[in-house]
This record gives structure tokens, sequence and C-alpha cells, in this order.
């Protein structure tokens, strides 16, 4: 069985007393209901929700990272840097990085293996647009992109990554997959897994479902076969609906 997971994706929001507040009450109400439980604020404020969450079981993430361990590269951050800060995770590639910072699936690979030589778990994102959808790409899309972010693992270090399934059209759309569209790219990306890896692989690596999930959606969702948690943005930024969330996903 995999340990469902509720990530939240804070973006590029919150002051740094908002980030805090909403981490300490994620902290005091998060649920003993053995849900796996993430927050990825901005890298300013890593440090004071660490603190924050210090005795919690409540876990953090890093929302990017660069591959190198250090060196010329302005502006950004690297995985030693956030190990330092107590951060266990690291999104990787989520579609907005892809499309406002053209990030590749080359650098994305590059990331995901120097995350796991510093001993950060990557969530790595991928998921087709609209036009892919139409067009009968999805599959095709979802699998060009987990084989390229996966490239060069071996199955061990496959099964420390966590997936993200995101279609681009349900990003902060209000517009969700279908239980049954997620499920069967989910079903699909196991076969992937399967293929790439092994047996054991396939079945250790939690999906998650990205996209608009909400509470009043996500019971339908998380109840499917290879839908082990949610990587949430917008209800991840108000502890009532993030920890609604984690409810939810302790009931299945
Ligand atoms: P959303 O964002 O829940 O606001 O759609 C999800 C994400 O981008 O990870």
């Amino acid at each position: 069985m995999r340990t469902p997971i509720v990530a939240g994706n804070w973006k590029m929001n919150l002051g740094m007393d908002e980030a805090v507040q909403l981490a300490q009450d994620i902290a005091d109400g998060a649920p003993e209901n053995g849900v796996k439980l993430i927050v990825a604020p901005v890298s300013v404020h890593l440090a004071s929700v660490t603190e924050a969450l210090a005795t919690s079981p409540v876990l953090l993430s890093s929302q990017n990272m660069h591959w190198a361990d250090s060196g010329a590269y302005t502006g950004e951050v690297s995985g030693p840097m956030l190990r330092e800060l107590a951060v266990r995770y690291v999104i990787l590639g989520h579609s907005e990085r892809r499309q406002y910072f053209g990030e590749s699936d080359e650098e994305i690979n590059r990331k995901v293996l120097s995350a796991l030589d510093q001993e950060l778990r990557p969530i790595v994102c991928f998921g087709e647009s609209l036009s892919d959808r139409e067009a009968k790409r999805t599959e095709a899309k979802v699998e060009f992109q987990v084989r390229a972010a996966l490239a060069g693992l071996s199955a061990e270090q496959a099964q420390k990554v966590i997936l993200a399934y995101e279609p681009i059209w349900a990003i902060g759309t209000g517009k969700t997959a279908s239980p049954q569209q997620a499920q069967q790219v989910h079903r699909f990306l196991r076969g992937v897994l399967k293929e790439r890896f092994d047996v054991e692989t396939a079945q250790t690596v939690p999906i998650l479902y990205g996209g608009s999930v909400k509470p009043h959606n996500f019971d339908t969702l998380i109840t499917q076969d290879d839908i082990d948690g949610g990587l949430v943005g917008g209800a991840s930024l108000k502890a009532d609906s993030f920890l609604e969330l984690a409810r939810i996903a302790g009931n299945i």
C-alpha cells in the first residue's frame, strides 16, 4: 500500500508572517490519519517555515532547485542549501517553470539526479496541454516527459521519486480532470514505470494528481486505484481547505 500524500504548492504567494501562520495552523490541525502532508513555500520563507513546523510531522518542500551544488548561478538555490533548512522534497518540472522559465526536459532530469544525490525526494510534475489532449496526444506527451525526467535513474533511485500528473488545462482554471480521465493516465504511467524499471517500482512510486484539486472534488479522485494523493495550489493557501483534503485522503 502506498501512503497517501497531500502536498501544498504555495507558489509565489503569502508574506512571511502569513506563511508562518499558515504553517502553524496546518501543523496544529494536521490529522493523525497516516496521510503524509507536505508544504512548499517560496525559498525565502523556508527557514521560517522550518521553525514553525519543527515539532510537527508536516514535511517541507522547495518549489525548485538548481542542479549544481554551488557556483556562478545568480538567483538560484542548490540542493545542499535546501538540506541545511531541513527541506526533504523538491517540486521539479512544474508546468509554470516549463512555460515561464523555459525549463527543458533535460534540465529537469539534471535536477532530478542532483536532488537524489542530495537525498531530496523530487516531486516531478508533467502533464499535457489542452491541444495535446484534443489531438489525443496525452499518453505520448506524459510518457515522453516522465521518461525524460527519469533518464539515467536506477530502479532504486526511481523509487524515491514522487510523480505528479498535472494536466495544464486544469491548473488554476477550476477545471479538474474527471476521476476517470486522471485514473486512466495514472494507470498508463504505472505501465510505463513497469516497462522502464520493474513491477516493484511501478507499484511503489506515488502518483499524485494536481490541477484545481478542492475539497469538493478530491474524494472521487483519491479513491481511484492509481491516484495516491494531490498536489494542490489554490486550496493549499488556506489551512481549512488543506486540512480538509488531508482528512479526505485519510478516509480511503
Ligand atoms: P491549482 O494548482 O490547485 O491551483 O490548480 C496546482 C498546481 O499547480 O500544482
